[in-house]
């Protein structure tokens, strides 16, 4: 028997495993999985590239909205990694960088950025069969989606996650800029007045300050089995 497909939503705070676990049940169950934070990265790094974000990191709102339309963002899958291809070029690494996190909150609160990105999030997910994770996902990407996630965990776990992985990339962060930054984009996601980061009212919650990548694994597949024996 076809197992009818759902749409799945896995919003919150930066750096609180939700991608890995997002990117591990769409392995696990067959279904497409997009990282809706890749999107607004892909933005930054344009708007980077091409003089659009002065030294204090404020971003050119206007040139940024002119230059939408010649921004072209897609996944390519390799060797069983996803893979964010702006405007042709592979760029996973790149928007994975501290001066793309520094800079992202900004660009990802301009509300035409938001509305463009979204119109392209819903096409993604227009066939079902999607795991998407990100900020605003159960709340106005797919309001209607059959399961909703809230991620949480301490901004002093999350750091320090975030501080384990850089370092495994060879990057030279360190522990206290790292959590600076979780701080500081959580406020600036929270705050802003387009679709600030907030759990929907029929998402699920789970706090993973304290589980292991294997129960928050186990936890999620179970919840995608009641969803589906729900149908
Ligand atoms: O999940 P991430 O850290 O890669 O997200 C990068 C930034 O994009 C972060 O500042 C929040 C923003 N974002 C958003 O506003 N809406 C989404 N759906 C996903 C990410």
């Amino acid at each position: 028997m076809d197992t009818k497909k759902i749409t799945i939503a896995i919003d919150g705070y930066s750096s609180s495993g939700k991608s890995s676990m997002a990117k591990r049940l769409a392995a696990t169950i067959g279904y497409r999985y997009i990282d809706s934070g890749a999107m607004y990265r892909a933005v930054t790094l344009y708007a980077m590239r091409n003089g659009m974000i002065d030294d204090s990191g404020n971003p050119d709102t206007k040139k940024i909205i002119a230059a939408l339309p010649d921004i072209n963002i897609d996944f390519a899958v390799s060797d069983g990694i996803q893979n964010t291809i702006l405007n042709g070029e592979n760029v996973e690494k790149e928007i994975r960088q501290m001066a793309v996190s520094n800079n992202v909150s900004p660009v990802a609160a301009i509300p035409e950025v938001r509305h463009a990105l979204v119109a392209k999030q819903q096409a993604f997910g227009a066939e079902k069969g999607i795991v998407m994770d990100g900020r605003d996902i159960g709340t106005t990407v797919f309001p209607d989606a059959e399961l909703k996630i809230f991620v949480r965990a301490s901004a002093e776990t999350r750091a320090q996650r975030r501080f384990k992985e850089l370092i495994e990339k060879g990057s030279q962060a360190s522990y206290e800029e790292v959590l600076a930054n979780v701080v500081h984009r959580d406020h600036i996601d929270e705050t802003r007045s387009e679709s600030p980061l907030r759990q929907a009212s029929d998402a699920i919650l789970l706090d993973n300050s304290n589980m292991t990548i294997e129960e928050q694994n186990g936890w999620i597949l179970d919840k995608y089995n009641e969803a589906i024996s729900k149908l």
